[in-house]
């Protein structure tokens, strides 16, 4: 009996110090973004990050983050490094957006993946 109540105190304080850990990590969550360090030929991309971010995992995107709490700007690297593909071109597998984004958008049949439906006027 004791072990099972200590068990059940273990379980409560673990779930208590995971929704602590949400709450500070939610703060520094961008709701929704505009990329537009590169709009050579397209219009800037609004981004509802907020969304993705409830449904996604924070290192699918930030795949170079050690963790979510260390999450750094794509153009720190992209379009600076030049091993890292580049943002301010157009081809779907070489632009790291259209790659990530458009590949998830067209992978699972939502989201969009005509050009308009990212770059709107
Ligand atoms: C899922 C969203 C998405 C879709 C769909 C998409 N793009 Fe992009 N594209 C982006 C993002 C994000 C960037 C980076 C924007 C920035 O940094 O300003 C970008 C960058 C670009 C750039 C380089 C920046 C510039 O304006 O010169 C071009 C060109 C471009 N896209 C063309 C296209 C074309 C053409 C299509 C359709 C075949 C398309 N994109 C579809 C998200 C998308
Ligand atoms: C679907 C892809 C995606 C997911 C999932 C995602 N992010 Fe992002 N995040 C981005 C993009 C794209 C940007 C803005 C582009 C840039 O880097 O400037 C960004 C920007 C940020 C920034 C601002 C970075 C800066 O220095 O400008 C933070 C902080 C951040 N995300 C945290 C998170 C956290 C925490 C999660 C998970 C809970 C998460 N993101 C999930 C794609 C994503
Ligand atoms: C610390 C530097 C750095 C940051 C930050 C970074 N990248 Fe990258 N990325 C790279 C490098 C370098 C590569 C080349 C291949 C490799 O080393 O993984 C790359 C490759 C990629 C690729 C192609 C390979 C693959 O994984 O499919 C995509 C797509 C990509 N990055 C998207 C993003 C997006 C979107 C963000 C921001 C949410 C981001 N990257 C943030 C450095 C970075
Ligand atoms: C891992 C998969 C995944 C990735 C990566 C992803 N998306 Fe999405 N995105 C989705 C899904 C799924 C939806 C549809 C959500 C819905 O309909 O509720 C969506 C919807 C959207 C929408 C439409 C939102 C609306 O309200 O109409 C935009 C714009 C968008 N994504 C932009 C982006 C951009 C820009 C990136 C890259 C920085 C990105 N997405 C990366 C899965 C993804």
């Amino acid at each position: 009996m004791g072990r099972t109540i200590a068990i059940f105190l273990t379980v409560l304080m673990i779930t208590a110090a995971l929704t602590a850990a949400g709450v500070t990590a939610d703060e520094k969550i961008p709701d929704t973004i505009t990329i537009e360090k590169a709009q050579a030929e397209k219009p800037a991309v609004v981004f509802p990050h907020g969304d993705h971010a409830k449904k996604f995992d924070c290192l699918k995107c930030h795949h170079k983050a050690a963790s979510k709490d260390e999450v750094a700007s794509c153009f720190k690297c992209h379009g600076v490094d030049p091993d890292a593909p580049d943002p301010s071109v157009a081809s779907a597998k070489e632009n790291p957006f259209h790659i990530r984004c458009r590949g998830c958008h067209k992978e699972q049949g939502l989201g969009p993946s005509k050009c308009s439906g990212c770059h709107r006027e």
